[in-house]
């Protein structure tokens, strides 16, 4: 596969969506991945919600609502065939991290390359019958909706924020009230609705209906402070004993100026060259991480096979369900792949791989210079794929 359009519409520059758009307001991108339409067909996708490794979840509604019963049911991962006998009229079966099983729809991020890699989260399916949805809801990241098959009717309302209230005493976050309808559109597939964070939406299936979402993710503090705290703690040049003021004191007391001197060190410490690394450090650390657990492949190949697809045009792509991404400083590059800094990479391989984090297709001829049994090895681990169709 050759490098895809951005998935924006021709009127609009990736920085006009960065500063206009990106969580701030939703988008229609007509026909924005025409990629989508055929590769994938609801049966694909309940075959795969029954793999005892998916993350799969089942959603049904009935179709009135009884008080005192939930109106909705969730059934999660495992499913079995029987979870699909005797449905309602109306369920959803929605499958995560659907790039782990298929590189090639993986490969669409590509469409989004706008957005970098760490602030990717997962491509999730649903594929739901006519009348079928998830509710009104919202979500805390931005997605990108994209139509992979049939028609799903889109309502887009107000923003909420904690306050609002989902219906109690149901399995999943939905809420009655979407407020002004700003939008409601028919997509058919192949097109695209950037969804911003926090923004109300409802999508309903108009037949038999498949929606990828492409979605995001940021860090929040308290992954980045774990994180700190994990680098920290394997770093034994912060045994630094902390200077304390020592004034008579009853002995029973902590007291506040001690807390206020340790703070002192501490925030020196995090404005130092050393601080910054660390910080550097635990951050490019927890956004290279997965989300879910990595599936072992389920054949490999070996050298003489890699050098034979490679000579017939197969290229070496990143494999969009694990994380490999790099950070540039004064100093030069660090790559990390899946949570881990990448070390003893000589010069050839750290430039190989920057570009596979950039999303270049790698050929027989790019790998000139390179011991096989490294990119093999990359291979083994995931980072990459190889794309048979160049
Ligand atoms: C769906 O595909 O039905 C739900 C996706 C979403 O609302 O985020
Ligand atoms: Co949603």
């Amino acid at each position: 596969m050759t490098a895809l359009e951005l998935c924006l519409p021709d009127s609009i520059t990736p920085e006009q969506f960065l500063s206009d758009y990106w969580q701030k307001k939703p988008l229609l991108i007509k026909q924005g991945l025409p990629q989508l339409i055929g590769m994938f067909e609801p049966d694909d996708i309940l075959d795969l919600a029954l793999d005892e490794d998916a993350t799969a979840r089942l959603i049904t509604q009935s179709p009135t609502k009884q008080t005192d019963t939930p109106q909705w049911q969730l059934k999660k991962n495992p499913l079995a065939e029987t979870d699909f006998d005797n449905l309602p009229e109306q369920w959803t079966v929605l499958v995560q991290n659907l790039e782990q099983w298929s590189p090639e729809l993986g490969q669409l991020w590509q469409a989004f390359d706008f957005i970098p890699q760490w602030q990717r989260d997962d491509i999730m399916v649903s594929y739901a019958p006519k009348g079928g949805s998830v509710g009104k809801h919202y979500d805390d990241y931005d997605v990108f909706l994209a139509q992979g098959y049939g028609q799903r009717r889109w309502q887009l309302g107000k923003f909420c924020d904690k306050q609002t209230e989902f219906v109690e005493g149901e399995p999943i976050r939905i809420f009655d009230d979407m407020g002004e309808i700003i939008f409601d559109e028919i997509l058919e597939a192949g097109d695209v609705l950037y969804v911003p964070p926090k923004l109300s939406h409802f999508g309903l299936a108009q037949d038999d209906c498949m929606t990828f979402s492409f979605g995001c993710r940021r860090p929040n503090l308290m992954q980045v402070i774990d994180s700190f705290a994990d680098v920290a703690t394997n770093n034994s040049e912060l045994f630094i004993p902390m200077l304390l003021p020592q004034e008579p004191q009853a002995s029973g007391e902590l007291q506040t100026e001690s807390i206020d001197a340790i703070t002192q060190q501490l925030l020196q410490l995090l404005q130092s060259e050393r601080g910054a690394d660390i910080i550097r450090e635990a951050v490019c650390e927890v956004v290279s991480k997965r989300q879910y657990d990595i599936l072992v492949p389920e054949e490999t190949m070996d050298t003489d096979e890699l050098i034979t697809a490679l000579a017939n045009g197969a290229t070496l792509q990143a494999d969009y369900s694990n994380r490999l991404l790099y950070n540039q400083t004064n100093e030069g590059i660090t790559l990390y792949a899946n949570g881990q800094r990448l070390d003893g990479l000589d010069d050839t391989a750290t430039a190989l791989l920057l570009r596979l984090a950039n999303g270049a297709h790698l050929t027989l001829d790019d790998m000139e210079g390179i011991d096989l049994d490294e990119a093999m090895e990359w291979l083994e681990n995931g980072w990459i794929w190889v794309d048979y169709a160049g």
